[in-house]
């Protein structure tokens, strides 16, 4: 489907309190629920694509798990109660799905196989493999002429998992939450060393399940054994996520206040806000509370002018996600925002560095890449444009806010893919835009 935005668009200001569920936090939901030996109901669960494909997934496994609306009850099977599957399992365009719930396959003692879409099957999964084979696991993928990763299909052959001390080479969530839940099958402990800080979700649900997770500075240990929620009979509400908030953020930094309630606040996912106050920003935090699992608050955004930064070294894993509306927010304020360390931006759901390159061309905008980065200057006059999103959905709703936030007219193709994260992305996107932004199922032409 493709995305329209009429010339010159009106925008009112609102608050915003129907920001969906984290994504990061409702796959770990999914995969930690069914590790229990408890019930679980988690509320404002994400139901997009990639989490309900977890979801899925952990039901052909055999956990019994029973959604209403974007309410999730489940009834745990523990460590030892997982199905082998009668089918491929499938994750869609999941980068966290697959990578996680490989750990967990690893570790079982039925074999079985993982795959997803298209651009899944282009994504790099040699980061996981080879610490799940120091464990004692085997798996083999599929190899790509021209490249020296290994890629899904993945085989998976259970088997008996030994605990291992392993150096994170990327700062990775995804990496460090597939070894830690490999872990938990594992008959030692484990030892996972995080030299630059990622998101933590896992390890905040591991903990709250009772597991045995601790961190001595860099390093997590974590000493297999048991799972279970303390409060079965609690919901457990999954925080608005901050990374969907991040493109009204941006919006209100540039165009009309917007004020969003209950969004996830952990520190290693909300740098984005921390990066847009430093450009000048007025952003101000209200209502921040928070369970035993994740702080949210509301959030209010007003627009004001503002000047490009530097944003390198350890906080970038804290906004890898941001980064493409972060390079759009570029475009309308002055100076030159110069991103470096971020590498990991080539093997997301796209390469996400030429992707951001060819939607600020597109734009009227000058970029100079680098392997792990890129130099955006601003302001520039904004152009109409038309571009494809090429199936990432953090491109596509990046260009369309950049389109609303500058009022020119402009075609986003191929924006299906906002399915996968931000379901109600065009409703929220409505009450403030008018003429409203509108999706037609044939190519425009
Ligand atoms: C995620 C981790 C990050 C992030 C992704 C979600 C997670 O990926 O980009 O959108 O939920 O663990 P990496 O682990 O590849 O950095």
């Amino acid at each position: 489907m493709d995305c329209v935005v009429g010339v010159g668009s009106s925008l009112t200001r609102v608050v915003i309190d129907d920001i969906p569920g984290d994504k990061s936090i409702s796959h770990r939901a999914i995969i930690l629920g069914s590790l229990s030996d408890s019930t679980s109901i988690f509320t404002h669960f994400l139901t997009a694509e990639d989490c309900l494909n977890t979801l899925t997934i952990f039901q052909q496994l055999g956990v019994p798990i029973q959604r209403d609306g974007a309410t999730v009850m489940m009834t745990g099977v523990g460590l030892n109660g997982l199905n082998a599957p009668a089918n491929i399992l499938d994750t869609g365009n999941s980068g966290t799905g697959i990578r996680l719930i490989t750990g967990v396959l690893a570790g079982q003692s039925f074999s079985s196989r993982i795959t997803g879409d298209a651009s899944i099957q282009r994504r790099p999964m040699k980061r996981i493999i080879s610490p799940l084979k120091d464990m004692g696991a085997r798996i083999s993928g599929k190899t790509i002429e021209g490249k020296s990763d290994i890629y899904p299909q993945l085989d998976i052959e259970g088997g008996v998992l030994h605990g291992i001390r392993y150096r994170l080479p990327v700062a990775s969530a995804q990496v460090k939450s597939a070894v830690l839940l490999a872990g938990l099958f594992a008959n030692s402990p484990t030892v996972v060393e995080e030299p630059e800080l990622c998101r933590d979700h896992t390890e905040r649900l591991m903990q709250g399940f009772g597991g045995h997770l601790t961190r001595h500075g860099d390093e997590i240990h974590l000493i297999p054994g048991r799972l279970a929620n303390p409060t079965p009979d609690t919901p457990i509400r999954v925080p608005s996520d901050f990374s969907s908030s991040a493109f009204f953020l941006v919006l209100g930094a540039l165009r009309v206040p917007i004020t969003m309630t209950g969004i996830g606040m952990n520190p290693t996912r909300n740098t984005l806000m921390d990066v847009l106050i430093r450009m000048g920003a007025a952003v101000t935090v209200t209502d921040a509370a928070g369970d035993a699992f994740e702080p949210h608050a509301t959030l209010t955004v007003s627009p004001s002018s503002m000047h490009n930064v530097d944003v390198n070294g350890a906080e970038i894993p804290f906004l890898i996600d941001e980064i493409p509306i972060l390079a759009v927010a570029a475009l309308f304020s002055h100076g030159t925002l110069k991103v470096r360390d971020a590498a990991e931006l080539r093997v997301k759901e796209s390469d996400r560095i030429a992707a951001i390159a060819m939607v600020v061309r597109a734009m009227g905008g000058q970029i100079v890449e680098y392997e792990d980065g890129f130099d955006v200057s601003g302001p520039v006059a904004i152009q109409s444009f038309d571009i494809d999103s090429h199936g990432d959905h953090r491109i596509a709703m990046s260009a369309i806010i950049g389109a609303v936030a500058s009022g020119v007219s402009a075609t986003i193709r191929n924006c299906e893919c906002i399915r996968t994260s931000f379901p109600n992305f065009f409703d929220i996107l409505n009450r403030i835009v008018d003429p409203p932004v509108f999706l037609v199922s044939d190519p425009v032409t």
